[in-house]
């Protein structure tokens, strides 16, 4: 075991206090230049087309869930005052290994659709007549021109569909929906999984103006009061996965260069489920030389979660892995990389809602409020929790108390059953 390469590689991945405040500020820098599309920006800056709710929204309507691999579509009944209950849920994995792969670049747009149009049809039961507005959560960056039309822009997450990327998705939907006899279905609104999780935030708790989602992606997004541009307020999905103003070490360098999308998604590729996993292999491999072993961010958290003196769990699991007889050594510096991969990880999520905060509360005095996170990594993976909240003082000081990071599960459906209630945004 080489003790100075461990250190070498736990250096690369360490960002301290003021590593982390300069992210804050060149990410509201990009908020800033986004809004006024400047043309300097690294973030998209999507409009939503959607404000928040009211908390008084009622009545029945069908969610559409499509964010990962796992697919959902779920009756809502929304009771207003906060409250909802779900009727039915259907979900069903995109992939099913040895079975079907509707995420590959080998599967087409329609095969997906028509997939989907099943489990819709499934979740009402086969009813053709009723009348049932649907809302969409699509978790991609879409263009959107009014809350119905979101062309997808480019995959991202290693999705790669043939023939999505340029479509209205809807009018994919639409159309398998037909092909179903399904019209009594109709999809009225697509909002992004960001949008969704502040939604349903915004209509349980009130007060929060950003969500964000932390799980196999990243991004986050955010209540946008700014009209200087002639716009109404809106929310913004600022595809924040894809902010660039980074510096990256050789290990980033080398999961994007065998990533489906180079150059594409440098925050995301830092930070989210789907890649932290990955770097970890490829830090063992410059160690140990042992090929590209897979890790997930799973196996993160099981390294993450073993707190006892011998390390025995992190030693099973790189045994299972590599086969190599592991000591508690060894594994101790294993633990000390995880530690600080995902630790970057949060710290670098974290950054990201305090540029938010400078951008929308310019003059300081930020006002008490709920920052709404979903996703498996915030809600499962050790010591992110408590990362996030340190950098949280490390960069805003005094004025740390005022975000309450709260887990907001399970808000796609929700949210996007509101986005179906909801006036939607004109402009
Ligand atoms: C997508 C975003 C999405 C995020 C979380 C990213 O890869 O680009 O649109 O919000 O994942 O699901």
């Amino acid at each position: 075991m080489d003790n100075k390469k461990f250190q070498e590689m736990i250096d690369e991945f360490t960002l301290d206090s003021d590593a982390i405040k300069d992210v804050a500020a060149s990410f509201r820098y990009d908020i800033e230049h986004g809004v006024k599309e400047t043309g300097e920006s690294s973030l998209r800056m999507l409009p939503s087309y959607i404000g928040l709710p009211t908390g008084k929204e009622t009545g029945e309507y069908l969610a559409l869930d499509f964010g990962g691999t796992n697919l959902r579509v779920v009756l809502i009944r929304l009771d207003g005052e906060g409250k909802f209950e779900v009727i039915k849920k259907v979900a069903k994995p995109l992939v099913v290994p040895g079975e079907y792969d509707f995420i590959c670049a080998d599967a087409n747009a329609d095969e997906l659709f028509d997939f989907i149009a099943d489990m819709i049809e499934e979740a009402v039961d086969g009813n053709r007549d009723k009348k049932y507005l649907l809302g969409h959560t699509f978790s991609f960056p879409s263009s959107q021109t009014n809350i119905y039309n979101a062309r997808l822009i480019i995959w991202t997450k290693e999705f790669a569909t043939k023939g999505v990327e340029g479509e209205v998705v809807n009018d994919l939907l639409k159309a398998a929906l037909a092909r179903k006899n399904l019209t009594n279905v109709e999809p009225t609104a697509v909002i992004n999984d960001t949008v969704a999780v502040l939604l349903a935030a915004a209509y349980k708790l009130g007060n929060v103006n950003i969500g964000s989602i932390y799980a196999t992606g990243h991004n986050t997004c955010y209540y946008e009061t700014f009209t200087g541009m002639g716009k109404p307020a809106m929310v913004i999905n600022m595809e924040s996965g894809g902010f660039n103003k980074l510096a990256i070490n050789k290990y980033d360098y080398k999961l994007d260069m065998e990533s489906e999308k180079q150059y594409e998604q440098r925050l995301e590729k830092m930070v989210s489920g789907r890649y932290m996993g990955e770097l970890l292999s490829y830090c063992l491999d410059d160690a140990w030389n042992i090929g590209k072993v897979e890790f997930t961010s799973i196996d993160i958290s099981t390294i993450l979660a073993d707190n006892s003196d011998s390390l025995d769990g992190v030693c099973d699991l790189l045994k299972a892995k590599t086969n190599a007889d592991i000591t508690t050594d060894d594994a101790i510096w294993v633990k000390a990389l995880a530690e600080t991969i995902a630790s970057r990880s949060a710290r670098l999520v974290v950054a990201t809602y305090c540029g938010i905060m400078w951008h929308l509360y310019p003059n300081g005095g930020i006002p008490k409020q709920f920052v709404a996170v979903d996703g498996s990594v915030y809600e499962k993976m050790p010591t992110i929790k408590d990362n996030m909240q340190k950098a949280i003082y490390e960069i805003l000081g005094e004025e740390a108390d005022k975000l309450e990071l709260v887990l907001e599960n399970g808000g796609s459906a929700l949210g996007a059953a509101l986005a179906a209630a909801m006036e939607p945004v004109e402009c």
